[in-house]
């Protein structure tokens, strides 16, 4: 059993493959305390870690002098009894008091792993996952507290979430319930988190931990761009490939909160989930609140093999849409490509140009409905806009179809702009405080999705477009934070629950849609990847990524964004040169090869493009075909810097029976060295026993040095090489006298 609880010692011993968590109840307080984390551990009882601080035990006795809890790693800190590092709950009793603490009361273990009501999380057969549940009740306020933790069987992740339910029958207000904290000795750790701006997402930062707390956070109703619901602890020494590392993940797509504070008897606590700002919740007589579900993966190899977990994990127990395994249709996107400036003419040719290329579904992006012909109005008017596409949405699907393409469609459900009929009906169904100016961002205004009716008024009318057109695949887009919060639904003493309302809001018109239209292939979208987290995932299989679809920017996005999260989530598109955030101009190739190793389309006017350009996306949209599979379903290796890279960028993935690999190098600046111009890289991942034949080199052979080649003289030779030689001496990049080149690479086994 992964789970274990020794009655003698009060202690709970969690196993996952490589990884041991611990935790003891100590003391007749019944306090619950973290006593371990990290690298599998055969022992049972490790209670003596806490004989040196014993006297710094909470403590009731008359007269300690410590009788604060400082010195205490616990496994879920509260407020107001003495412990004053960053801590997970808080509440407001009926007598404004808001202290709270926990006490151990039962326990519960069992095969499998329960579901949380109305909220995303993973899911696993009761063979894959045991659970923990440990119910502590604060015996003062008669509140009752389950700390559930699930155990994967072949992976090294614990979940953890949180019950809180009121038995007193006075209600209580939480005013903070993050979903989990973990605790270390020391200080000697680093950590990791992701920021960024539109455009520019999930850049990668390291930083120490120090006597200040690190923060990452969202206040804007949904995780962001500017931070992602991650955190990675490291140990100092830990790269890539070595050292540990703890993963943190939200599972919650909206305002979270993440800290790690070096506290000053110098141990380290970090904590996660939903943001306690301007958040408050009602918990009447009777009633529960679920925390979202956090994600702890525990690596004893760096950040790669963090990686991988988290990739394993979202594809086996998170995503659930049919198309998880399945090749996605090559998409193009019109956006791009027309912006507003579109008729149904436009877009049969343009699909029409798509289906020689080899492109497999037309996606029809903003702009095709209400009286939108600019980005100021429509929104929320979700009826065809016949001006544009004569014969309506049916009539262009089936022409599309007629073709042999599919056919997508972009909406914005959660959105509305001031000039629409449906805001001009429904005034009160934005979020708004009423007598205060609205700020209007992109001049859109965010419907409060907290309320049933107006859930249900938008989900009527896009449910009417899907049931009367074609429509295979859906771009669910969100363009605009959540600000002057407040709704008419709402008495003013739970308006601080609309953030999060809001959010279930969300999950329950995304699980009607793919309720009610099972097969839609539907991928997410937040002006690029600001809602790119696991509670999406849960519903859609891809996310687009970015609104920045230039491949070399790309590659630190794509790099930031799969640090967590599978590659064939991350949408991602070959668009026009110069670019249309960047202005720069990078090779059709390298545009393809970046857009490679994620969910692969097109965004670019392909009515425009030369014979030659065409003739490339044929190629390109054919190796799609060939590669996708161990892109999907593969393993992710960084080989060198990705996350902040200056002359190059190299990754590989290779397949999980280790049969195959496909790396790809950009070599962003042509730099020769002073002899030699060529790069050696050493792969990773291979089986180091098999040899390897290489089969395929794509690289510029236009601009291609190939060292010390006579004229006319063929340098090349097809490579074959055991793993151990690619692993350990690795083989020769071409050299391309030009910037922004790439080269993929495809190796089988023989
Ligand atoms: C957002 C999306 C884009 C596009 C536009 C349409 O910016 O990220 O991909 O769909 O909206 O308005």
């Amino acid at each position: 059993m992964p789970i274990t609880f020794d009655k003698e010692k009060k202690i709970f011993k969690l196993d996952t493959p490589n990884s041991t968590y611990m935790i003891g109840i100590l003391d007749k307080e019944h306090f619950i305390t973290h006593l371990y984390y990290g690298k599998y551990i055969p022992d049972r009882d490790l209670s003596y870690i806490f004989a040196p601080i014993s006297d710094a035990m909470p403590s009731k006795r008359e007269g300690h002098r410590a009788a604060f809890m400082d010195n205490i790693p616990l496994e879920y800190p509260t407020f107001g009894i003495g412990d004053f590092r960053d801590h997970c709950l808080e509440i407001e009793d009926a007598n404004g008091h808001h202290a709270c603490s926990l006490s151990y009361e039962s326990h519960r273990i069992y095969h499998g792993k329960p579901k949380i009501p109305s909220l995303p999380a993973t899911f696993a057969e009761e063979k894959d996952c045991t659970t923990l549940e440990l119910s502590c009740k604060d015996h003062i306020l008669n509140l009752n507290i389950v700390l559930r933790y699930s155990v994967y069987e072949d992976l090294d992740v614990i979940s953890k979430s949180v019950i809180v339910a009121n038995q007193a029958v006075t209600p209580i207000y939480l005013k903070r319930i993050l979903s989990g904290s973990l605790e270390f000795f020391g200080w000697d750790y680093d950590i990791v988190t992701l920021h960024g701006s539109w455009a520019k997402e999930c850049q990668f930062y390291r930083v120490p931990v120090t006597a200040n707390k690190v923060i990452t956070e969202s206040i804007r109703g949904e995780t962001s761009a500017q931070s992602s619901p991650m955190m990675a602890i490291l140990s100092k020494d830990a790269t890539e490939d070595y050292g540990e590392v703890y993963g943190m993940n939200l599972v919650y797509s909206g305002n979270f909160y993440g800290s790690v504070e070096g506290y000053h008897t110098l141990g380290t606590r970090a904590v996660m989930g939903i943001h306690p700002s301007n958040f408050s919740w009602k918990l009447n007589s009777g009633d529960s609140f679920y925390s979202p579900e956090l994600i702890y993966v525990y690596s004893a190899e760096g950040l790669g093999q963090m990686t991988r977990t988290f990739h394993d994990l979202y594809r086996k127990h998170l995503i659930r849409s049919p198309y998880k395994d399945k090749e996605r249709p090559i998409l193009v996107n019109n956006w791009e490509a027309t912006y507003f400036d579109f008729d149904e003419k436009k877009l049969l040719e343009l699909a029409r140009e798509a289906k020689k290329c080899g492109i497999e579904m037309l996606v029809l992006d903003d702009g095709w409905f209400g009286e939108r012909t600019i980005d100021d109005r429509g929104l929320g008017d979700w009826i065809v806009n016949e001006k544009k596409i004569k014969g309506g949405l049916g009539k262009l699907s089936s022409d599309i179809n007629a073709l042999g393409m599919k056919f997508g469609l972009w909406i914005e459900p959660e959105m509305v702009n001031p000039n629409s009929n449906l805001f001009r009906t429904h005034p009160d169904w934005a979020i708004q405080i009423p007598g205060r100016p609205c700020t209007l961002s992109r001049t859109q205004l965010v419907l409060d999705w907290s309320r049933k009716e107006v859930r249900d008024g938008v989900y009527s009318q896009i449910k009417n477009v899907l049931d009367h057109a074609n429509v295979e695949y859906i771009k669910w887009d969100m363009n605009r934070h959540l600000t002057e919060l407040g709704s008419f639904g709402l008495p003013a003493d739970q308006q601080q629950e609309l953030s999060h309302r809001y959010v279930l809001g969300v999950y329950e018109i995304m699980n009607r849609l793919i309720s009610d239209f099972p097969n839609l292939l539907y991928e997410n979208c937040s002006s690029g990847g600001a809602r790119f987290d696991p509670g999406v995932l849960y519903y859609s299989p891809q996310i687009w990524a970015s609104d920045d679809s230039d491949a070399i920017e790309r590659i630190r996005i794509q790099a930031g964004t799969s640090l967590c999260y599978p590659l064939s989530t991350m949408g991602a598109h070959v668009s026009a040169v110069p670019n249309h955030q960047t202005g720069r101009i990078t090779p059709m190739e390298t545009r393809a090869i970046v857009a490679l190793f994620g969910s692969f389309g097109y965004e670019l006017d392909i009515t425009k493009l030369s014979d030659q350009e065409k003739a490339m996306i044929q190629e390109h949209t054919a190796r799609y075909h060939k590669y996708h599979p161990i892109v999907r379903d593969g393993d992710l290796y960084r080989i060198s810097d990705v996350f902040h890279p200056a002359d190059d960028a190299c990754w590989s993935v290779v397949s999980k029976d280790k049969k195959e690999a496909l790396l790809a190098y950009v070599q962003i600046h042509s730099r020769p060295g002073s002899q030699i111009f060529s790069k050696k890289i050493r792969l990773k991942g291979l089986d180091p026993n098999a040899l390897y034949e290489i089969v395929e080199h794509i690289y510029d052979q236009e601009h291609a040095h190939i060292p010390y080649a006579a004229e006319g003289e063929e340098m090349e030779e097809k490579l074959v090489l055991s793993g151990a030689a690619l692993m350990n001496v690795g083989i020769w990049m071409k050299h391309s006298f030009a910037d922004y080149t790439a080269q993929l690479i495809y190796l089988r086994k023989i």
